[in-house]
């Protein structure tokens, strides 16, 4: 199993990155390869809009910097973890910058295709949220959103875990609950 697992929180050691990490952790302790990505320590650009990705000679997106890897890594991916804090009522925006740029897998104009994408079906995509609300119902519609659009990237299988009322960094560190979770999703993508 590969495994692509990113990080969207600036926060060194924050509440997402420790489920990423206990994830992973999890997964690797039965043999899956793991990748992992600190987006606040790359450099890049969301996405520019300039179509180069959908020009008769390109197959991806034609910007080069530190996505270019990370970006290289998807079409082989099984597994893509996304870990990131809620800031406003959504993704980072690093991890946003990161999902825009994942439209260059859209095949040109993908609105008139079945197949809209150049990514294989059978892929799983699980993502970590870290709130501060104690509130699950405050943010639930985060995951349904980018899993409808992600989706269209053959993520048929899609995973969450929601961690609120984790404020301070090290909180989830001491919730059991939210640990226990990520343990039951990780036996789910081993099946
Ligand atoms: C800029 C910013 C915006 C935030 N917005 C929200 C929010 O909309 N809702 C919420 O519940 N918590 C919000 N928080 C709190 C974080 O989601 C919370 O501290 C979380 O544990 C951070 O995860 P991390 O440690 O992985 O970065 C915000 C924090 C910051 C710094």
């Amino acid at each position: 199993m590969k495994v692509t697992a990113i990080y969207g929180s600036p926060r060194t050691g924050g509440n997402s990155e420790v489920m990423g990490d206990h994830l992973v952790t999890c997964l690797e302790k039965s043999g899956a390869t793991v990748k992992k990505f600190h987006l606040n320590k790359m450099n890049y650009r969301g996405c520019q809009g300039c179509m180069g990705c959908k020009a008769p000679s390109s197959e991806s997106c034609v910007l080069t910097d530190d996505m270019t890897p990370l970006l290289k890594e998807i079409p082989d991916t099984d597994v893509l973890i996304l870990s990131s804090s809620v800031y406003y009522g959504d993704v980072t925006s690093q991890m946003k910058g990161f999902i825009d740029r994942i439209y260059s897998f859209y095949v040109p104009e993908f609105w008139l295709k079945e197949n809209k994408s150049r990514l294989n079906p059978g892929k799983k995509l699980v993502f970590l949220l870290a709130q501060g609300n104690a509130d699950e119902n405050l943010y639930s519609d985060i995951t349904p959103k980018y899993n409808r659009l992600i989706g269209t990237h053959g993520f048929d299988k899609n995973y969450c875990v929601q961690a609120c009322g984790v404020q301070l960094k090290g909180d989830v560190a001491k919730r059991a609950d939210i640990l226990e979770k990520i343990e039951k999703t990780a036996e789910e993508l081993i099946g």
